[in-house]
């Protein structure tokens, strides 16, 4: 879908269709109103009246906010591309600044498709929404250059999680690394499993070992002259979980090829982040592994050194997530001095889907004031989520009688969070109130449409992401 911002009064716009968002269920002014009625039309969220003689699609809008204009303008557009129109436009909606964010991100969120598997590709003709504004549009063209980067980079991650684990394995990702470290000049180094080897990441190298694919540590860069701030994103890139030999049953295994969610959603936030220009300086460093069974697979008994010197009693192979996270923690803060903010993402408990649904983010970290600020701007992004809090006694379920530390906690209970506590082992003491830990396992990946998002990856976790960096 491509989008253009015009001023309403230069009458020279013309489209062949129009789309109407009808606000709080008030058909009071609206031009069709008696054929609306006739048609029980009542502007509810989500409904919709396409009225071809007339060219024009009504969507209600019950209310004035970035969700509600963002499902409406994405319910009209999926309607827009059943049709063979090119062209549809839009009228933005007092505050014009906000509803353009919401316009914008709406309809190339809601116009995402993933064709990459079917034989028979879609129409190739670009269709087009112009979208007209009253006020002037020097103040809102930066805006609608900024929601287009966010949004296109957001469905640059949908792409990349979509991809099935036989074409999209840890050399695949470190390809699409590359690619998005070219287009946007990042510095981009990728290491194998000798680095691994060398450097003392056992924890990490252990998930990988059973697989044909080899590991991959990806660190991208993005230094700008202005930097004011050095900020570290850390993404689980499983791009496949198996379980290992703590084995997944069937039901439970479908759809882990979303467990690189995190990482894939660290290259959108990279890409994003250039092409917005930040003042800061961003470094971007994904574990990209595969979590298989096999002779040389590592085992529920063994103890593993991570690249702190940490020991960890391994109980079951598939809380793999934290092993890889605690080495690309422990590499991001050996690597990297004076970090200002280290951020991790991560499709890490099914716990955090239970709990929170599964459409909501869980935040975690030992700095309340950063973790609210967070779920703000979360919010104000227009994703989910909630914050998550550590405890004392959630602590003590992770000690381990031979080990520095288990994998998995001895009690069933507060899985989402005693996960947080255990990479909290590798947060190094000077960066405890710098770090959160995001777990995206629910929203990331999501097996039915809903609002704006489509089934299967949504890119969870980059727009609260860029929010939240304006804000710190
Ligand atoms: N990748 C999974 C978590 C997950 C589950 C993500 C469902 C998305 C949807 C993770 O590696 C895992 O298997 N975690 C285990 C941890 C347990 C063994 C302590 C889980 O959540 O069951
Ligand atoms: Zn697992
Ligand atoms: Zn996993």
């Amino acid at each position: 879908m491509k989008l253009s911002l015009f001023e309403k009064k230069s009458n020279s716009v013309e489209s062949d269709i129009n789309i109407v968002l009808v606000l709080n269920k008030d058909l009071k002014n609206i031009e069709d109103k008696a054929l609306l009625e006739n048609l029980s039309f009542e502007a509810k969220d989500e409904e919709l009246a396409f009225l071809p003689e007339l060219k024009k699609i009504y969507v209600g809008c019950e209310e004035n906010s970035y969700e509600a204009i963002a499902i409406a303008i994405a319910t009209a557009i999926k309607k827009f591309q059943t049709t063979k129109y090119k062209t549809a436009c839009v009228e933005l909606i007092e505050d014009e600044k906000e509803s353009l964010r919401a316009i914008v991100e709406g309809a190339i969120l809601g116009a995402y498709t993933f064709t990459h598997y079917k034989s028979e590709k879609k129409k190739e003709v670009e269709q087009e929404l112009i979208v007209l504004a009253n006020s002037n549009l020097k103040t809102l063209l930066s805006i609608f250059n900024d929601a287009t980067i966010i949004a296109e980079s957001v469905n640059k991650t949908r792409d990349l999680v979509n991809r099935v684990p036989e074409d999209f394995y840890p050399k695949v990702m470190a390809k699409e690394a590359k690619r998005i470290a070219k287009e946007n000049n990042l510095d981009c180094k990728v290491h194998g499993e000798e680095y691994l080897l060398k450097h003392k990441m056992l924890s990490m190298h252990s998930v990988g070992r059973a697989s044909r694919h080899e590991s991959q540590l990806i660190h991208l860069s993005y230094k700008p002259d202005n930097a004011k701030q050095k900020i570290v994103l850390i993404g689980k890139g499983l791009t496949y979980d198996s379980g290992g030999l703590s084995l997944k049953p069937g039901d439970y295994m479908v759809t882990m090829k979303s467990d690189k969610s995190g990482g894939c959603a660290v290259l959108g936030m990279m890409n994003a982040i250039a092409k917005l220009n930040l003042p800061l300086e961003v470094h971007g460093i994904i574990g990209a592994v595969e979590n298989m069974i096999g002779g040389d697979a590592y085992k529920p008994d063994d103890v593993l050194t991570a690249k702190n010197g940490k020991t960890i009693e391994v109980r079951n192979t598939d809380a793999e997530g934290r092993l890889v996270l605690a080495d690309c923690l422990c590499y991001a803060q050996d690597k990297i001095k004076d970090i200002d903010y280290m951020f991790d993402y991560a499709t890490l408990t099914g716990a955090s889907v239970v709990g929170v649904g599964q459409y909501t983010t869980s935040i975690m970290g030992n700095n309340s004031k950063l973790k609210c600020k967070a779920v703000k701007s979360a919010t104000a992004s227009g994703e989910y989520a909630t914050s998550l809090p550590f405890n004392r006694f959630l602590r003590k379920t992770l000690k381990s009688e031979i080990a520095d530390v288990c994998n998995i906690s001895n009690t069933r209970y507060g899985g989402a969070i005693t996960a947080g506590i255990f990479l909290d082992h590798f947060v190094y003491e000077e960066n405890k109130e710098k770090w959160l830990h995001f777990d995206i396992a629910g929203p990331a990946f999501v097996e039915s449409a809903w609002g704006y998002n489509p089934h299967g990856a949504s890119g969870a976790g980059i727009r609260m992401t860029l929010e939240l960096l304006k804000n710190l």
